[in-house]
């Protein structure tokens, strides 16, 4: 085989994409891929909220018109949970967004107390408060913001140390107890947090199941796209810009190319116009 390989952009505010990215790659191994991490106005978790659509926004609709992708990944829930509608207002390409895992989380829970870990402003949306009135009903849900949390994962992927002590301050919240029931699931509701589930795992105060979108995202991805097709050709390098371009270090364009990405390391925002 074959035809034109699909062309599928993953967008996130940072590094956090690649853990969406990477089950996508698993499924579609043929499709040729962009990243973008907008590094330049990243947390997305702390921005009020108009300026982040209109971030998203410019961002991806210039991102749009420079790569002409089938598919656009909006692998942030901070974004996801407030910009789809007026994306998918703006662009005709499929566009598949990222929201809190809480369905899935409600249903494997045993002991009905949920904790979703997320940015703060995706602890504030109306949308998350819609899943969880939606799908959680049976549970009590605790939210924790974890206001560091994506900021460590990107020191690490980065090739940083970060101490256990100060991921445990962002994590502890999260495990909550309520006479002999215990937290027993934890929604990764940010895409950066799977780039340190082992650390969690490691320190967590007890086990409990961690919630990844991920997987549901990929599979998302087949249902629009199809399956892939019985190509033979070599599953092609993707690319990925940040929008501050200073940001490419030694380190991250290592870690970048172990999820088969190349940089582009002159690409800035501003000359994605
Ligand atoms: N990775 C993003 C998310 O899924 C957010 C990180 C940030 O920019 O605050 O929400």
């Amino acid at each position: 085989m074959s035809g034109k390989r699909p062309t599928i952009l993953v967008f996130d505010s940072g590094v956090g994409g690649l853990t969406v990215l990477a089950p996508i790659r698993q499924a579609r191994p043929d499709a040729a891929y962009v990243y973008m991490g907008d590094t330049a106005c990243f947390p997305y978790g702390e921005l009020p909220e108009q300026a982040l659509i209109d971030r998203v926004i410019t961002v991806i609709t210039s991102a749009a018109e420079r790569f002409k992708p089938d598919l656009i990944v909006i692998a942030c829930h901070t974004a996801s949970t407030l910009v789809l509608p007026e994306l998918r207002a703006r662009l005709t390409i499929p566009i598949i967004g990222t929201v809190p895992a809480i369905k899935p989380a409600a249903e494997q829970s045993k002991s009905k107390l949920v904790t979703v870990l997320a940015t703060e402003g995706t602890v504030k949306r109306d949308y998350t408060a819609g899943l969880i009135r939606d799908y959680a009903g049976d549970c009590e849900v605790t939210l924790v913001s974890a206001r560091l949390l994506a900021g460590y994962a990107e020191a690490v992927l980065r090739g940083e140390t970060v101490d256990d002590s100060a991921i445990l301050n962002e994590i502890a919240p999260a495990f909550v107890t309520k006479g002999e029931r215990k937290t027993d699931c934890i929604v990764l509701a940010c895409t950066h947090y799977p780039l340190l589930l082992s650390i969690f795992e490691r320190i967590a105060p007890w086990p409990v199941t961690w919630i990844d979108p991920a997987p549901a995202i990929a599979r998302r991805v087949v249902q629009l796209l199809g399956e892939p097709d019985n190509d033979t050709r070599a599953p092609k390098a993707g690319i990925a810009l940040l929008t501050r371009a200073t940001d490419w270090t030694a380190p991250l364009k290592r870690a970048f190319a172990s999820y088969g990405l190349e940089c582009l390391p002159t690409t800035t925002m501003d000359d994605s116009k």
